[in-house]
This record gives structure tokens, sequence and C-alpha cells, in this order.
């Protein structure tokens, strides 16, 4: 070993052990009620987001009882209650403040349903590090974020906070989400630590009804819900937050099997495991629990290290000690780890790092912020359909807006918006003015979101008659999707349908453009638009964004993360379905006795990965370097894509696997890799996958992790429904 490296060695190590022996001397002072205190968070009263109000905890703070806050969202009073925590307790340990930094502080980007549309992962890690940067600007120290939980119900609010269907897309938008969030080293004081959630399930509530219960095999939790939770931790994510469901009858909450045997044991985890909000208590109501006691015992047991707004470990752990219901060496393993995270935040050399007036000041909303806001936002939206190429918009024309969203300012923002300003955001209304002149744009609304009244109908008719083109913004409001939003229809709501409907009746030319938190069923919508653009909830600078796509400043590129169902009556449904031993033939003249609906096709509208551009994109057939290798060998597979359109483009080159036989039968496809590429008009460019046990590896019939020899397909294309075709063995 040469000497430099040695003398780093040794510094890395006297390091880690200084580490270790700030918390050890901590710990070996504290009273057992700071050691409670410290595995105790509380929402403060500026924001409430969930059913328990928080208040000042000032008190709580002075005299230990509260070691960690949440929802406090200004440099100012983080300082203010830092400096209680640090100066007025006998230890002096500093708070962690958390906040749902989800998708930007100040500056929102896009909804996460959407930042996953735009299949970019540097432009997801950038969107995680701005995030980062201006919300520890304002003393925060712990995103309650990425969430990855795998979700496959467009009933479910929550869908438009995670990455959609796809484990492999989630696992990579996980660990650029982390990347972003913590960078390199957590004690820069431009990085915040991350935190993983919920852990396990959530996304599977039953009927897409949230909080509601999950009952999934230990099989697709660990093959389809598990991974992106792996991925982020393989990332270095510090924390893990429980969910709110329960798991195989036992609440997550107090779940051995989850945060003990398989976060613990089987992945080593050795960061913080957090509740959800008030989540210890409602054991109770789950009906797992006799009292708050009896949950607070099953929760540390499983592992749980801090209560998140159940004051549970604070009321009962105590007198559990006494009792012997539970142990201090229980108590001070889950309050090593909340040391430890303090001790890597940098908290302990300086607690104030993290609040800066001043960076607040030049940072929240600074410009490249914004910038990248709307690059981004550009990048997230999904061009549906394309009729004739009827976009992109020439400007001077006449253009008729209409629809109940195309004002909407808070709306573009979407669920948990952090501290976004609805004031700073352009809608698309006042976007297209300002490229199209005002001039040359009338607007009216026609109806509201949800309500069934019509008589604003007439109006938007006549407006609509004049135009040379309208353009309609419809979908849901931002309330409609997020936590406590599920919905039993997936339809556009109110009578924006029927709006459409009259305005269609004028033979003007419609696009459509679609503010929403899930896929819709747009069936009718696909029948009377003739172009669709899917722009979710884009954040604070996604009106401009959505006039940039328009007027064709920007070449859409995103994809759907997730499929849009023709009706709700088809989910769930995704791409990665399994076959079934009665698969529906493609061209079956009497398909009796098959899988399938009597009423609807098994397909979806759209599929998943499905995106248009303005431009055209060619696939060459896949040239594969061998048609056989060993389990242990990798291949390669290759297409040229050509861009034979005229503008310049990007396109998400997709490739997917299906294994034919298996030890356990395995879905149609699998999404094993995707690769961006931007391509001027007339270029070519060819892209190479390479497939050895990454790719191939599943959970097989006796629960372990392997490649199996036998025959697989292979695909590779512009989605998960049009692909070029090939196939490989492995012996
Ligand atoms: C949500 C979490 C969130 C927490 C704190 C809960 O209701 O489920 O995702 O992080 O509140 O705001």
């Amino acid at each position: 070993m040469n000497i430099k490296i040695c003398i780093s060695l040794l510094i890395a190590v006297a390091g880690l052990s200084a580490h270790a022996d700030k918390v050890e001397s901590l710990l070996a002072q504290m009273t057992l009620e700071e050691k409670i205190g410290q595995l105790t968070l509380l929402s403060s009263k500026w924001e409430i987001t969930g059913p328990v109000a928080g208040k000042s905890y000032v008190d709580e703070v002075r005299s230990g009882q509260c070691g960690n806050i949440f929802n406090v969202p200004k440099a100012e009073y983080v300082r203010q209650l830092q400096k209680t925590a640090v100066e007025e307790t006998r230890l002096g340990i500093p708070l962690l403040f958390g906040y749902d930094v989800i998708h930007g502080y100040k500056t929102i980007f896009p909804i996460p349903l959407g930042l996953a549309s735009s299949w970019d992962m540097d432009a997801v890690e950038r969107s995680a590090r701005i995030a980062a940067v201006e919300a520890a600007a304002s003393g925060i120290t712990w995103t309650f974020a990425p969430m990855v939980d795998i979700a496959r119900d467009p009933r479910w609010g929550r869908i438009a906070e995670g990455t959609g269907e796809d484990t492999y897309l989630s696992c990579e938008v996980a660990k650029a989400n982390v990347r972003g969030f913590q960078g390199n080293d957590l004690s820069d004081p431009f990085t915040v630590a991350a935190c993983m959630k919920h852990f396990a399930a959530y996304g599977a509530a039953q009927a897409g009804r949230d909080y509601h219960t999950v009952d999934m095999s230990e099989r697709m939790l660990r093959d389809t819900y598990l991974p992106p939770f792996k991925a982020a931790l393989d990332a270095g994510c510090v924390s893990v937050m429980t969910s709110f469901n329960e798991f195989n009858g036992v609440p997550a909450s107090g779940n051995p099997f989850l945060l003990k045997t398989i976060l613990r044991d089987e992945w080593k985890f050795d960061g913080v495991v957090v509740t959800d909000y008030n989540s210890i208590n409602e054991m109770i109501a789950h009906g797992s629990a006799a009292d708050q006691a009896d949950a607070a015992v099953q929760a540390l047991a499983a592992g749980v290290d801090m209560d998140m707004m159940s004051s549970a470990y604070l009321k009962q752990l105590k007198r559990l000690l006494a009792e012997g219901r539970v142990t201090i060496e229980q108590i001070d393993r889950s309050v090593r780890n909340v040391l430890r995270l303090k001790e890597k935040l940098g908290l302990f050399d300086n607690p104030y790092r993290y609040c800066d007036e001043q960076r607040e000041r030049n940072l929240h909303c600074a410009a490249p912020h914004l910038k990248a806001s709307r690059e981004i936002a550009g990048k997230s939206m999904v061009l549906l359909k394309n009729e004739k190429n009827l976009l992109p918009m020439k400007t001077g024309k006449r253009i008729a807006v209409i629809g109940p969203l195309a004002k909407a300012q808070k709306d573009l923002l979407g669920t948990w918006c952090a501290r976004g300003d609805k004031e700073m955001v352009t809608s698309v209304l006042d976007a297209l003015i300002q490229v199209n002149g005002s001039n040359r744009v009338e607007f009216s609304e026609g109806c509201g979101v949800t309500n069934n009244d019509i008589t604003g109908f007439a109006g938007a008719v006549a407006v609509a008659r004049k135009s040379d083109l309208v353009v309609m913004v419809l979908g849901e409001t931002a309330g409609m999707s997020g936590e406590a939003a599920s919905r039993t229809s997936i339809n556009l709501p109110g009578v924006q349908t029927e709006l459409l409907r009259e305005i269609k009746k004028t033979g003007k030319p419609i696009v459509l453009v679609l503010l929403n938190g899930r896929p819709l069923a747009l069936e009718q919508e696909a029948g009377m638009a003739d172009a669709i653009l899917e722009a979710w909830h884009p954040g604070t600078e996604g009106g401009k964004a959505a006039a940039d796509v328009l007027f064709g400043k920007i070449n859409p590129s995103g994809k759907l993360p997730v499929t849009f169902p023709r009706n709700l009556g088809q989910v769930p449904i995704h791409y990665n379905m399994k076959n079934t031993g009665r698969p529906l033939a493609p061209a079956a003249d009497k398909p009796k006795f098959q899988s399938r609906y009597i009423d609807s096709p098994n397909d979806p509208l759209y599929p998943f990965g499905f995106g248009l551009s303005y431009t055209d994109f060619q696939y060459s057939e896949i040239t594969l370097s061998k048609s056989e290798i060993k389990p242990d060998e990798t291949l390669t597979a290759s297409v040229t894509v050509s861009n034979t359109g005229k503008i310049d483009g990007e396109e998400v080159v997709q490739m997917y696997i299906r294994d034919l036989v298996g030890s356990v039968t395995r879905p149609v496809k699998e999404l094993k890799g995707f690769n961006k590429i931007f391509l001027k008009a007339g270029e070519s460019q060819t892209v190479t996958f390479s497939i050895g046990e990454k790719e191939l590896t599943f959970l097989r019939r006796d629960m372990t992790w392997g490649v199996e020899p036998g025959y697989f397909d292979l695909f590779i294309g512009t989605n998960s429904r049009d692909v070029q075709s090939s196939s490989f063995s492995i012996h």
C-alpha cells in the first residue's frame, strides 16, 4: 500500500471514530427522557400534513421532549428553534428539521409522475438538487422524499407522487433523486438527507382507496414493490419512512418482517426508520394493538427509531421500560441511529449551517432554478396524439383558449408543492398570449373543473367559432390527486368532456392540454381532440413550458411511466402483466374462453412508454452480438435509430425482455434498459444494450434471485407496444 493511501485511510478511520465517539459520548451522558426526546418528531403549526394538528413546540424543545421537528419552512423560525435546542437544553443536541420537499421547495418542478415521464435521469437529479439547495437554505435538513411506491391503480391519488407502474424505471428515478438530494457529502449545507417512503407496498391499497388494506404475496412484494427501495438504499439513502398500510395483516409501523427481516437483516440498513404521521397510534384502529403502549412496544421492537406525531414513545417508553416491556438496548439502538444522522449532517459542528436568510433570498426561485423548472417541465410533457401534425402551432393564428384550467396558477403546482408560490406561476393562457399576442388569443372558461354547470358552454362555443384553432385546457385540480385524494372515476371530472363535445361541433381543430395527477380514461376525448398534450401538473414554469411545446420551441420527448387505460374497468392494467393460460390470440375470430372482456378490448388506450414527437424515428432491426450465452455471460443488442423527420428531437429507446419459461411465470415484457438520445434531423445513432445477469435475474420458485437457462424474447422500441423483436437463449 502506498503512503498516500495509508494516510487517507488513517484519516478516514479517524474521522469515523471521531463520529462514533461523539455519538457514544453523548449517549453515555443522556438521561432516559433525553433519549426519548431524540426519538420524537413533531409537526410545527406552520403546515398541517396529517390528522393531528401541530403547535409551536418551543416548550417541548426546551424541555428536551422533542428532538426533531418538521413543517417549519423558514430559516428565521428554524434558527429560533435550533437556538432553543442548542442553547437551552442540557446537552445542546441540535434538532433535525424535516419537510416534504417532493418536487421542489420554492421553485416547483413537475409532480413526480411528470418527472418520471421525462425518462431523463439527469433532469430528475437536477430537480432534486435544486430542491435541496433551496430547502437547505431555509434550514431544512431532511426531506421526506423520494416516494418510491410502485402504483398501478390510477384511482389512488398518490400515484401522482411516484414513478408509476414499472420497477426498473422507478429504481432509476429513485437513485437519481437520492443523488440529487444528498449529493456526495451530507454535511454539505447545500444538500439534505433523503427519506425513501413508504415502506412498504403502500401503492397497492385495495381499490385505490388511500390508506386501505394491502394484501399481496411476498413474491410480488420482493419482485415488484421492494426493488426501488433497495435501489435508493444502494444510492446511499439514509432514512426510510414506514407506510400506513398493513402487510400480511400487520401494520407496517410494527411489522418486524418488513422492518427487521428485510430492511435491517437482509439489506443491512443502518439509517433512521421514521414512522409516517401518527401511524403508531393508528395501529389501534387497525386492530393490531390494544392501546398506545402496546403499539409503542410493537413499533420499537420492529425497529422504528422515530415516532412521527403519535407521541407514543414520548408518553409510553419510560413506563414501558420500567415494566420491562421494552429494553434500554432497543432505545439506545434507535437513539444512536438518530444521533448518527445528525452527525452526518454536520449539525454537531455547526447546528445553523442549513439556515441562512441571505441564501434564502438569493437562491429561492433563482433565475437558473426557474430556467431548469421550465426546461424540465418541457421534458416531462407527453404528446399523446397529433393528427395531421396539428402541432406545433404557428404563431399569428387566432387561438381560442377554452377550459377551466386555462387560467389556473395553483393547479400547475400540483400536490405537495412545499413553499411553491402560485403568484409566480404563468398560466397556460398567459403563456400563450405572451407568444401569440393578446389580440390573437381569446379566452372562455366554458365550465368549472368539477361542477355540472353548463351555462358557460354557449360563450365558449362563440369564442371557438371566431378562431382558427382551439386550445382546451382541461383536467383535474391539484387537490384531486396526492394524499387522501382517491377517485372512483378516472374520467375528466364535471362536464369537461361535454364541453369538448360542444366545441367539437364547431369543426375547429382542437388541441387538448391536460393538467392532471393520474392516468385518465380518455377514450372519448381522444375521439374528439386532434392533438393531446399530457402536461401533468408541471410546476412553477409549467405554463410557459406548455407554450414552448405547443409552439414547437421544445420538441416533446416525454413517455408515459404508467399505462393509460381505456376505461376504469381494465384496472389494474400495466404492460408487464402475465400471459395467463388463455391469452387473447391477436386475430382470434371466436375469442370465447380467452382471457378478455366482452365489452372492452384488453389493450390500453396509451401503453406504457408511449409518447410522440414532432419528428419521426425509425428503428432498424436488432443486431445481437450472440444469440446464445452461458448464465454468467453477457450479450449486446443494438439498434440504429434514425431521425427521419425534419426537426431535431429526443427519443427514449426502450429495451424489454421476456423470459419464456421459468420456474415461476414471468411477465410478457419487462423493461430492462432505456437510453434517451438526441438526434438532429436526418441523423442516426446506434444504441447498444448489454444483457446479462443484472437484466435477467429474477425471484425464482425457491425465492432466491438468479438467472435460469432457457429462451428469451428481446424487444427494443419506442414504447412497450411498438417494438422490434429478436430472441436469444442461455445454456
Ligand atoms: C404522508 C407522508 C408525509 C408525512 C409528513 C403523511 O401524511 O403520508 O408522505 O411525509 O405526512 O408530512
